[in-house]
């Protein structure tokens, strides 16, 4: 048994638990927050990308054991009160969702990246933004990053 204190969306956060279940199964079946999605498990579509200290990570790849102290983000947490996130307002203006699994971590690992990269190119993007979607929606995405970057 793991005991890990934590904050979520700024909520202080007390896990008690296998130390090696993923950060997602907590935050989708402990903390009762869906909007961080399941896709491969594995680390690589980035689906499950939340923020840990402010820096994007894939939540079905950390360990609970690793997050005392941990300050974590999720899309539901991403906006500032009633005013939405620079990024979650361009994706709305740019449409970019088709299916829309995977846009709450698209959006996180973007909102993510613009703190390093204020004015990407598309060569930054194409090097930064892994997360993959199935709709193949990415031509929106680049457009909406470039909107919330301006
Ligand atoms: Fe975590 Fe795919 S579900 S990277």
């Amino acid at each position: 048994m793991t005991r890990v204190s934590l904050t979520i969306n700024g909520q202080p956060r007390q896990f008690d638990g296998d130390g090696e279940m993923p950060l997602l199964w907590h935050l989708r079946e402990g903390a009762g927050l869906k909007g961080t999605k399941f896709g491969c498990g594995i680390g690589a579509c980035g689906a499950c990308t939340v923020h840990i200290d402010g820096t994007a990570a894939r939540s079905c790849s950390v360990p609970m054991s690793t997050l005392e102290g941990a300050n974590i983000t999720t899309i539901e947490g991403l906006a500032e009160g009633a005013r939405l996130h620079a990024v979650q307002e361009a994706w709305i203006a740019e449409d970019v969702a088709q299916c829309g699994y995977c846009q709450a971590g698209q959006i996180m690992a973007v909102a993510a990246f613009l703190k390093d990269y204020p004015e990407p190119t598309d060569q930054d993007i194409a090097e930064n933004i892994t997360n993959l979607c199935r709709c193949g929606t990415y031509v929106r995405v680049r457009k909406a990053i470039k909107r919330a970057a301006k």
